[in-house]
C-alpha cells in the first residue's frame, strides 16, 4: 500500500502574504553569517495589503474587515509612510515587483494605487518593466475602475472568478454572479492581455468530477494565460466552518479532492498550461514573477494591516533576516503608522534553519524544486546532499518516484507534486534531525 496519502497541495494560505510560514521564537544568539549576500539584501518585492471587503465570503478567514466608512486618504498616506519607513530600515535599493492583495484591493481608490507606486518610484529603483498586480473582485463597480487602475500603473490582474456556477457562488458567499465574473474577465483580458490571472476554487460541497471537467473546459475557453487553483479549505471562525460543524454542509472527502485536483492538472496541462507551482498554471510565459520571487526566497517588504515581510534590517544586526508582521486591524495600524512611521507588531530574527525551511517549503511546491545553487545561497555549510541523501525517508520517496535528488537539486516528480503537502512534513523532519545533530548552531540567531 502507498505510504503517502493523496494529500493534495493546497494553495499556500495567503500566498502573497506567506502567513502559512510560522514565525519561530527567537533563541539565543551565536554569530550567524550573512544569509544571502549583499546584492540579495538590496533587492526585494513589495506586498501591499488592502484590508477591506464588501462582505465576508463564507469560507474566508483572511485579514479583512467590512466598513462603509473607509478613510481612503488616511489609508493612502499610511501605506506610503509605512513603505518609506520599512524601506529605510532595510538595505533594499530595488523593488522587483509589486502586488496589491487583500481583502479586496480593487475597492481602493485608483489614486491610492498610483500614490503607492509613485512613492516606491521616488524611493527606490523600480525597473521600467516591473510587474504590478492587483487582486480584483468581479463586481460591476470594480470593473468600471479597471482602466483607472491601469492608468495608475497596474499591469497585471488576478480576478476572483472562483466558480462558473451560481449556486456554488452563493454557497461561497460571493458578491457576484457568473455573468458578472465573465463580463469583468472580458474587460480584464482587453486591458491586461496576457496578464490576467483567474482564481478558481475547487472541492466545493457536492462538486462532482463530471461537472468539474465541464467547468474546466469552460474556464479554458474563457481564461487568459494564468490560472490559480485554490482547494477549498475549512477555516475556523468562518460561517462555512460553522455550517460544516452543524452538518448543514459537507466537505468533500480527501480522495474526491485529489480526483478533482488531478483532473484539473490533466486538463490544464493538455491545454498547454504548465504547472509551475502546485496551485499555479501558466502558458505563453505568463508566470507571475512576484510569486516566483517568494518561492525563490527573495526578500519581501509587506505594508498594510497584517502584511508579512522578510528582510534583513539595517539596525541591530546587518546579516540576519527578520520575519515581520504588521498590526492586523486597520484603525490601530493607521494610528501606529501615523505615530511611529510603521506598525510592525512583531519582528522575529530568523535562524539559518528557519530560512532553509522556508526555502524548502516554498521551493518544493514549484516545478523546478530547490536548485543546488539556491540552497547554497542560503546555507552556510551543509549541501542538499548532506542534509537529505542517505536518509531512510528520502530513499523511500525516491523509490516511490515522488522525489529526485541529484546534482541539480531537490525536486518532486509530477506525481510527487500531486502529494507535495503530504511529503513536506517528512522532509522538514529530516531537516530538523540533521540540524539538531550536525549543525546545532544553525538553530540559533545572532
Ligand atoms: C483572500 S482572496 C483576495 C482576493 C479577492 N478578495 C478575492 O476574493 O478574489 C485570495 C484568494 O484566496 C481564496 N481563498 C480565501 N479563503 C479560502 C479558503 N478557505 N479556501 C480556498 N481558497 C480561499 C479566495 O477565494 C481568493 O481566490
Ligand atoms: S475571499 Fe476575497 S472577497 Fe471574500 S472575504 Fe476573502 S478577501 Fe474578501
Amino acid at each position: 500500500m502507498r505510504r503517502f496519502a493523496r494529500w493534495i497541495p493546497q494553495n499556500l494560505r495567503q500566498l502573497d502574504n506567506i502567513s502559512c510560514v510560522p514565525l519561530r521564537s527567537t533563541k539565543t544568539s551565536v554569530g550567524a553569517k550573512d544569509v544571502d549576500g549583499a546584492s540579495f539584501q538590496q533587492e526585494a518585492v513589495l506586498y501591499v495589503h488592502w484590508p477591506y471587503c464588501e462582505k465576508r465570503c463564507t469560507y474566508c478567514n483572511f485579514n479583512k474587515y467590512i466598513s462603509n466608512a473607509v478613510d481612503h486618504r488616511r489609508m493612502r498616506d499610511s501605506l506610503c509612510t509605512e513603505f518609506r519607513t520599512l524601506h529605510s530600515l532595510s538595505h533594499v535599493t530595488r523593488i522587483q515587483s509589486i502586488f496589491f492583495g487583500g481583502g479586496t484591493p480593487s475597492l481602493a481608490e485608483p489614486e491610492t494605487i498610483y500614490k503607492v507606486i509613485e512613492t516606491v518610484k521616488d524611493t527606490v529603483d523600480l525597473p521600467a518593466d516591473v510587474e504590478v498586480t492587483i487582486e480584483v473582485n468581479p463586481s460591476s463597480t470594480e470593473a468600471a475602475k479597471l482602466g483607472a487602475f491601469k492608468d495608475a500603473g497596474i499591469n497585471r490582474v488576478s480576478l476572483g472568478v472562483q466558480a462558473l456556477n451560481d449556486m456554488d457562488l452563493t454557497v461561497l458567499g460571493r458578491q457576484h454572479t457568473v455573468e458578472e465574473a465573465l463580463r469583468t474577465l472580458d474587460i480584464c483580458k482587453k486591458l491586461f492581455h496576457g496578464r490576467t490571472s483567474v482564481d478558481v476554487i475547487f472541492g466545493r460541497p457536492g462538486q462532482m468530477l463530471s461537472a468539474w471537467n465541464e467547468e474546466l473546459q469552460q474556464i479554458l475557453n474563457l481564461c487568459d494565460d494564468h490560472i490559480s487553483l485554490y482547494q477549498l479549505t475549512l477555516e475556523r471562525g468562518t460561517s462555512f466552518h460553522k455550517d460544516v460543524m452543524d452538518r448543514k454542509l459537507m466537505m468533500l472527502p480527501a480522495n474526491k479532492m485529489a480526483d478533482l485536483y488531478e483532473a484539473a492538472v490533466q486538463v490544464l496541462e493538455d491545454a498547454g498550461f504548465s504547472r509551475y507551482e502546485a496551485s499555479n498554471f501558466a502558458r505563453h510565459g505568463a508566470e507571475s514573477s512576484h510569486s516566483q520571487a517568494y518561492w525563490q526566497g527573495m526578500q519581501y517588504i509587506g505594508i498594510g494591516p497584517g502584511a508579512h515581510g522578510r528582510f534583513v534590517p539595517k539596525a541591530k544586526n546587518k546579516t540576519v533576516r527578520e520575519a515581520r508582521i504588521q498590526t492586523l486591524e486597520p484603525e490601530p495600524w493607521m494610528y501606529e503608522v501615523e505615530k511611529y512611521g510603521h506598525a510592525t507588531r512583531r519582528a522575529v530574527p530568523q535562524s539559518q534553519l528557519d530560512v532553509l525551511q522556508e526555502i524548502l517549503m516554498l521551493g518544493l511546491r514549484t516545478k523546478i524544486g530547490v536548485p543546488s545553487e539556491r540552497w547554497l545561497k542560503f546555507s552556510h555549510g551543509p549541501t542538499l546532499d548532506e542534509v537529505f541523501n542517505n536518509t531512510y525517508m528520502v530513499k523511500l520517496l525516491q523509490n516511490e518516484k515522488f522525489l529526485i535528488l541529484d546534482d541539480k537539486g531537490l525536486r518532486t516528480t509530477a506525481q510527487g507534486l500531486n502529494v507535495v503537502d503530504s511529503i513536506m512534513p517528512e522532509l522538514l523532519n529530516v531537516m530538523d534531525k540533521y540540524f539538531e545533530l550536525m549543525q546545532p548552531k544553525a538553530l540559533n540567531v545572532s
